[in-house]
């Protein structure tokens, strides 16, 4: 039997990230052009996060992405804040995530159990403008059940460990992993994953039943920039007579 495809989702985080180690004064790197490159390329969607500390994505992004119609996973806090933009902005997805201002990116997943008076409300105010909403969070049993009480549409498990580990470690981790998304499926949920994935790992998790949908953004922009650098010199080049 032939195995569906995999959906991509492109995090373009990281272009941003570039554009604002200069503060945003240069128009370049341009997100939209970037988000339509991506999809031109096959992604189904364009994956942005939203931080409260806004360090690569700026609201006028989200705005930008918005009008042009960039089918959009919104990867956002439990904050009133970020729910107020999700019901302005409509994506047609959102992700919710953990969010600490000291870390360098998304270090592990929700604690749904821990949140659930806050989220559960907020899941239905979405769900009511026709938003999907997935939860991000670790390959537990426990996060799937309680995901599936919240009413969320999908989950996307956190695959850094999985990634980072070895051995032993990451037999166990694949085997949470795969617990973890046959449960959801038997709830009814889709099986999402990402964070940490490169070329190969991709690959490898294409193994894990049910995976609907990745969002990749790290190694796929700095396979970019290997894959750039060279007209980008050669151009400069042309222009240095
Ligand atoms: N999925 C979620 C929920 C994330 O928070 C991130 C990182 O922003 C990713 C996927 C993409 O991770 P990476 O940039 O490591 O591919």
């Amino acid at each position: 039997m032939k195995k569906n495809q995999v959906h991509l989702g492109v995090n373009i985080d990281h272009i941003a990230t570039l554009r604002q180690v200069r503060g945003g004064t240069t128009d370049y790197p341009s997100l939209l052009e970037h988000a339509q490159a991506a999809l031109k390329a096959g992604a189904s969607q364009i994956t942005i996060h939203l931080r409260e500390d806004r360090r690569h994505i700026q609201l006028k992004d989200l705005i930008d992405l918005s009008k042009k119609k960039i089918p959009l996973n919104l990867e956002m806090a439990l904050t009133k804040e970020m729910e107020v933009l999700a019901l302005k902005y409509k994506p047609a997805w959102i992700c919710v995530v953990p969010e600490k201002r000291q870390e360098l990116t998304t270090e592990g997943g929700l604690d749904i159990v821990k949140m659930s008076r806050r989220l559960q409300p907020m899941i239905q105010r979405i769900k009511k403008k026709k938003i999907k909403v997935s939860l991000f969070i670790d390959p537990s049993l426990k996060q799937v059940n309680k995901s599936h009480d919240m009413g969320a549409h999908a989950v996307e498990f956190h695959t850094g460990k999985w990634v980072r580990s070895r051995g032993a470690e990451k037999a166990r981790e694949w085997q949470n992993l795969y617990e973890a998304a046959v449960l959801a499926h038997e709830l009814g949920l889709r099986v999402h994953a990402g964070h940490g994935l490169d070329f190969n790992t991709a690959k490898e998790i294409c193994h894990l039943p049910h995976l609907q949908e990745v969002n990749i953004g790290h190694s796929i922009v700095c396979y970019a920039l290997e894959q750039g650098l060279f007209s980008a010199v050669q151009k400069m080049k042309r222009q240095l007579i």
